[in-house]
């Protein structure tokens, strides 16, 4: 299909938009003290999972469920997949084929040759009538007597034959799957009018770019090391991925070719060959590498140069009343994900000759003291987590800043009442920045990222928090901070060689 067309077609205005997370989940705050667990005053222990993906959930089904009737979710192909039984999973391909093609002979079906080439195709790896010795199939065609050439045919299968079909079938319905998620977060993007948000999250990400590479300019330890040009380059390059029709036509278009490719191969046989026709299209469709433009899942990611957040981002930011709440939630993950670009582990560089070490002792520091302090179910603080910690923090000081300069005098104003408590756009940015990762479970690290109430409670780091919360020093959340952990800027470390170059 053109894509103007269907881009007009899916732009259905959803009404159920004017839907504010940040101003929903400040509903749900709890009537502690910020400054002795803020997670959890913010988040409270409580009958919910992932917050931000439990409010969206239902809103993206909705949107996902209008669309029911569009090519992309009535492909043939799926409905072929969801159809073949389980108890064929583990069958013997070899054998199906063996069968299929005896019974096409004795009805002496004319099919028979296009049957032996596809078959011999897949076995050849090959779209041509290339072969050799036992894979060449296609002659068989002209054998008459069935029970001989089927004998055949079992023979030279025998050598090399077929996956099981749970193989295949696996692999396309994932592959599958992967397209549609890919192609709905778009069209949620488009359904939704979500284009505020995009606008949002492209400007955030370009002005932390640029204050970035300001302070980058400033690093001590980068400039008695002589690389805060790479590092800056590094981050210029930088930007938010937000082409969508392209996304959307690089995930059609592998998608479409799959269906066409299937229903072709079954227009040439009279009586159904899905089993064959699937493993035909699972051999030859052209696995595309990166499809992933968006997400319909809550995520985020960096893959140099482009950074790419869910659609649920974008709803936050289209529909936020107040711009402090989105630039501590969505701002600090656009941040999250720049930071990926220009924070390294010193003991495993991979981009920049250098790193400094004392910055990264200062966050792994940082996050092994508010781990220790708030630990709920399991946490700890590993070398394999410096990549993570380090972008939570240089993205919040990012995001932190872009506030600063939105806001300047006008911080400590009154946003909101809740609970006779006034809440002041400072401490808006910071409860965008718990809503980020609330959850009502326990919480506990998963991989390379900190446990959520970790990751939320070492904004204690940034100086703005104990501020905007007016909090005690000897407060819980003040207790665990030390002294604020700046990768880049003036202040940041020196780190200066070791060892003197050769000019003696
Ligand atoms: C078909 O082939 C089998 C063995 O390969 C043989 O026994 C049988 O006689 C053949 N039938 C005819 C009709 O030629
Ligand atoms: C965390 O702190 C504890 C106690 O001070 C210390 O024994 C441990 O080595 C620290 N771990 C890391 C990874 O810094
Ligand atoms: C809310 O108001 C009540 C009654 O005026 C007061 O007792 C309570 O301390 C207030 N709570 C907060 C968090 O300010
Ligand atoms: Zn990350």
């Amino acid at each position: 299909m053109n894509l103007k067309t269907f881009i007009l077609l899916s732009t259905i205005f959803v009404s159920a938009n004017a839907f504010d997370f940040i101003k929903y989940s400040l509903g749900r705050i709890s009537q502690t003290d910020p400054c002795d667990d803020f997670y959890r005053h913010a988040c409270p222990l409580g009958e919910y999972g992932h917050l931000v993906s439990e409010a969206y959930d239902s809103l993206f089904k909705e949107v996902i469920y209008k669309q029911k009737d569009s090519s992309w979710e009535n492909l043939e192909i799926l409905k072929v997949l969801e159809e073949v039984h389980v108890s064929v999973f583990d069958e013997d391909m070899n054998e199906i084929i063996v069968n299929s093609f005896e019974e096409m002979c004795q009805r002496n079906a004319p099919e028979k040759a296009n049957f032996l080439l596809r078959v011999q195709q897949v076995l050849t790896k090959s779209l041509d009538t290339t072969c050799s010795q036992y894979t060449c199939l296609l002659p068989l065609a002209k054998d008459e007597n069935c029970t001989q050439v089927s004998e055949i045919l079992r023979r030279r299968l025998s050598h090399r034959g077929f996956e099981p079909p749970s193989m295949f079938i696996e692999s396309l319905k994932w592959e599958i799957e992967k397209y549609l998620k890919n192609i709905r977060a778009v069209n949620i993007i488009l359904d939704m009018n979500l284009q505020k948000g995009v606008k949002k999250l492209n400007s955030f990400t370009e002005e932390m770019i640029a204050v970035l590479s300001d302070w980058v300019k400033k690093t001590p330890w980068a400039n008695n090391h002589g690389v805060e040009g790479t590092i800056e380059q590094i981050a210029n390059e930088i930007h938010l991925e937000d082409n969508f029709p392209v996304q959307l036509a690089k995930n059609i278009e592998p998608l479409f070719k799959m269906e066409k490719m299937f229903l072709k191969c079954s227009r040439e046989f009279s009586k159904q060959e899905d089993l064959l026709c699937l493993a035909y299209v699972a051999e030859f469709n052209e696995l595309q590498s990166t499809p992933h433009a968006i997400f319909s899942e809550f995520s985020a990611m960096y893959r140099h140069p482009s950074t790419r957040v869910s659609s649920h981002l974008y709803a936050i930011a289209t529909n936020a009343e107040a711009e402090a709440g989105t630039l501590g939630m969505a701002g600090l993950i656009a941040g999250h994900e720049i930071a990926h670009g220009v924070i390294e582990d010193p003991k495993r560089l991979q981009l920049f000759p250098v790193f400094s070490n004392e910055a990264i002792e200062c966050v792994q520091n940082q996050y092994n003291k508010t781990c220790r302090e708030f630990v709920e179910e399991i946490c700890e603080t590993d070398e394999y987590q410096i990549d993570e910690n380090g972008a939570d923090m240089l993205g919040l000081q990012l995001a932190y800043q872009l506030f600063e300069n939105t806001y300047g005098d006008k911080k400590g104003f009154e946003y909101i009442k809740i609970h006779n408590r006034s809440i002041t756009y400072q401490q808006l940015f910071f409860y965008g920045a718990a809503f980020a990762n609330c959850d009502g479970r326990k919480s506990v690290g998963l991989g390379t990222h900190s446990a959520s109430n970790v990751r939320t409670n070492v904004i204690a780091n940034h100086p703005a928090f104990k501020e905007a919360f007016q909090c005690a020093s000897d407060s819980r959340m003040m207790s665990t901070v030390e002294k604020q952990c700046l990768v880049y800027g003036e202040k940041a470390p020196q780190t200066r060689k070791k060892f003197h170059q050769k000019n003696i």
